[in-house]
């Protein structure tokens, strides 16, 4: 094994793979001054040690972003990286039911204000995340549900109402609505999930009803449908073909939707395919809909909760190739609008949270060191906006006459 590798695989193995080693294997000197030393091949420009993934995607008309708490507005080191590198924003909860109105008629913008201004402040889009979930509803619904106090007309009634208030207030500042969320059972076949809290409780014309009031509130906002393992984590390809169907309907039946978001959390334990996610991509596409990869991260399992260091050495290289080909996925098909990342630092990533034993899997570590995934992306996002780089300059012998 060649040294330069093995240096990387201590580094990433310590969790702090520093930004001088990284440029010292993209440019492939092996000295710490050559790392320093700006490359003087190429096109003007490609620089890809010194550039922010926002500034090279924006080259081709691609937004990358993050999933954003309010710790890395408050955090001045994360607010860095949040505002040079990124450029679209999506709230990690502070756009969801349950915060935007703990009680019922009582509202707290704050978090949501605050994420827009940042993103204002920051030359940067919104992806408002979510307007139909099951998940993260206030109590006060859950109870008055569960209770019956609602009929199925009076549910749809308050929805429509958040959507409205909710909407209304950020209308013309929003780039994408994750208008529903997670519909979709994990199953061969699959189809929407009948036990879903708002399939239950509200019927399933609640989908398609979501998105007529969405547009209706804002009309230039593109409205996003958002799900996992619909981008081929599923072998089967089962849930990607039922959201393909369901998204047909849709269209046929004249809802505005405009797009399918294609979450992107992975495991490195896991099979995945990144052709089947181009082909699932452009078969979305092939409905007149635009794609997002929406939530992209990479688990594996790491020592403790803590540090985070991957405890197979093999991770270290699944968890860039598995970024990069989400990354090249969306590269190759041009209606592919965005490539967001769920949270860029290991510190506040879900993962640790949910799933025992595992974590490591954001692109940055729990120091806010870039990751080799970082690199990566970099690096493809360079070759991306400006080709790769030219050959240098060689004696071509001059070959005139036969040997003879
Ligand atoms: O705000 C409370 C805090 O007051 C309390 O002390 C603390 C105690 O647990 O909980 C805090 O709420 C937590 C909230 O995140 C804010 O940190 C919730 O417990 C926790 O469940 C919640 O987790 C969020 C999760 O959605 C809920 O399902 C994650 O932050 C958020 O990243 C995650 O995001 C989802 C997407 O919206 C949809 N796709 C999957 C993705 C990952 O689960």
């Amino acid at each position: 094994m060649d040294m330069r590798r093995r240096s990387f695989l201590a580094a990433g193995a310590a969790g702090a793979a520093g930004a001088a080693g990284a440029a010292t294997l993209l440019s492939g000197a092996g000295t710490a001054e050559a790392a320093t030393k700006a490359p003087s091949r190429g096109p003007a420009g490609f620089l890809a040690e010194d550039a922010p993934l926002r500034e090279l995607a924006a080259k081709i008309g691609l937004r990358i972003g993050s999933a954003i708490i309010p710790q890395d507005i408050d955090t001045p080191t994360w607010n860095a990286i949040a505002a040079s590198q990124f450029d679209v924003y999506t709230p990690g909860n502070e756009m969801k039911w349950q915060v935007v109105e703990p009680e019922q008629g009582v509202f707290d913008w704050s978090g949501a204000d605050n994420l827009v201004n940042f993103a204002d402040a920051n030359h940067a889009l919104v992806r408002g995340h979510t307007l139909c979930w099951h998940n993260q509803l206030p109590n006060w619904l859950l109870a008055a549900v569960a209770a019956g106090d609602y009929t199925q007309t009076q549910l749809l009634d308050l929805l429509q109402q958040h959507i409205f208030t909710e909407v209304g207030r950020f209308r013309g500042r929003i780039w994408q609505w994750d208008v529903c969320n997670e519909f979709f059972l994990d199953a061969n076949p699959s189809g929407i999930d009948p036990n879903n809290w708002w399939i239950v409780n509200a019927g399933p014309e609640v989908i398609p009803l979501a998105f007529r009031w969405a547009h209706e509130a804002d009309p230039q906002a593109l409205l996003f449908y958002n799900d996992y393992n619909i981008g081929g984590e599923d072998g089967t390809n089962a849930k990607s073909d039922a959201v393909y169907a369901y998204a047909t309907q849709l269209l046929d039946d004249g809802i505005p939707i405009n797009g399918i978001g294609n979450q992107g959390h992975l495991d490195t334990q896991y099979g995945w395919s990144p052709q089947l996610l181009r082909q699932d991509l452009e078969r979305y596409v092939s409905l007149g809909l635009k794609v997002a990869i929406t939530e992209a991260d990479v688990r594996t399992f790491v020592n403790n909760a803590t540090a985070q260091v991957p405890t197979d050495n093999l991770a270290l290289f699944a968890h860039p190739f598995e970024y990069t080909e989400m990354l090249k996925a969306v590269l190759a098909v041009p209606e592919a609008i965005s490539f967001t990342v769920w949270g860029f630092t290991d510190s506040d990533s879900w993962v640790p949270g949910t799933f025992a034993g595992e974590g490591y899997a954001a692109i940055y570590d729990v120091n806010q060191n870039p990751k080799q995934a970082y690199y990566s992306l970099q690096s493809e996002l360079a070759v991306a906006a400006h080709g790769a780089p030219h050959r240098v300059q060689t004696y071509t012998p001059p070959i005139t006459r036969p040997i003879s």
